[in-house]
Formats: structure tokens, C-alpha cells, sequence
């Protein structure tokens, strides 16, 4: 069976990381998007919104289920017993990053890295662009889907 990790933060998820998930499924028998659970860093949705709110955004990728992990990426993939690690790359500015920890994270346990493009509509997109252009009541509706929109804008109170 072949097992493949979303990992992030997904403070909240945006169609950028559905794009990858979408992708990653059809490249898998199962995907396990893993929200990174980081007590030195509050966001601002709790883990279980974040979680919510990739359920509901996957809910109709049959073979997707959300998890939360917390400590190594590479720990957390060998407990499931995954084949890799999937990751999206904005631009050149995202690699050099991605490059060390895929390395680190082969080195370390085995495990691989593989990388999907990102559609170049979604290569400037990120959680945190979004968040500060809905604080600042921007409107993020083309960048992320209904539900999260509707999230953003009840944290906002707009
Ligand atoms: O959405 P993000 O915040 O860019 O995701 C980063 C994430 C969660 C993929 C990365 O920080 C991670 O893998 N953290 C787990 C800790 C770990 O394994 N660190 C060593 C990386 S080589």
C-alpha cells in the first residue's frame, strides 16, 4: 500500500495545499495530511479548527484522512509506516529550505520527499498572506475554499 504525508501547519488551509492533496491522492492508495502540533507557536486556529476545516475540505477525497503529529516529521511517517513525504513548491525561493529537510529526512529515516509544483495560480499563496489580508478585511474568497473563508471572516468579525 502506498502511503504519501501532507505535512504543514495548515494555519488555515488554502487552495494551495488542497491542490496538493488533490494531487497526491491520485498518486496514492492513501494520503495523511498531518497538521504539525507546535506548543511554542499559537496560531490563529486551534489545532481541532485546523483539523475541522481539512475534513471539511477533503471530504470528498475518499482516500485522504487528516492527522495531527507532534516532534519529527520522520517519526511521525515511520509510526504510520509511509512511503513519503509529499510537499508543493511555490517558486525557487521555497527549494533551498525544502532541499536541506527532505535530505535531513532521508538521512535520518529513509524516508522520502516528493515534490509537486504548484499550479502557478497558487505560487505567491500562503496562510500567512491570507491571514493578514483578511485582518485587514481583504477579500481572500479566490485563495482558499467557502468554508475556510467563512472561518477567516468569524475570527475577524467582519
Ligand atoms: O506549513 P509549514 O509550517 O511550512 O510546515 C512545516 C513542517 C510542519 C512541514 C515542518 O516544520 C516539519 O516537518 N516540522 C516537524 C519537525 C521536524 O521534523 N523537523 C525537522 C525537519 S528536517
Amino acid at each position: 500500500m502506498r502511503k504519501l504525508v501532507c505535512p504543514g501547519s495548515f494555519d488555515p488551509v488554502t487552495n494551495g495545499h488542497v491542490d496538493v492533496f488533490e494531487r497526491a491522492a491520485a498518486l496514492a492508495d492513501e494520503v495523511v495530511v498531518a497538521v504539525l502540533i507546535n506548543s511554542s507557536k499559537k496560531g490563529l486556529f486551534s489545532i481541532e479548527e485546523r483539523v475541522e476545516l481539512l475534513q471539511a475540505v477533503t471530504k470528498d477525497l475518499k482516500n485522504v484522512r487528516i492527522d495531527t503529529f507532534r516532534g519529527l516529521l520522520v517519526d511521525f511517517c515511520k509510526s504510520i509506516q509511509a512511503q513519503a513525504i509529499v510537499k508543493g513548491l511555490r517558486a525557487v525561493s521555497d527549494f533551498d529550505y525544502e532541499l536541506q529537510m527532505s535530505q535531513m529526512n532521508y538521512q535520518a529515516g529513509g524516508v522520502d520527499t516528493i515534490f509537486v509544483a504548484t499550479n502557478p495560480a497558487h505560487s505567491f499563496l500562503s496562510s500567512s498572506l491570507v491571514k493578514e489580508f483578511a485582518s485587514l478585511n481583504g477579500d481572500v474568497s479566490q485563495w482558499v475554499p467557502q468554508v475556510v473563508l467563512s472561518a477567516l471572516e468569524k475570527k475577524f468579525r467582519k
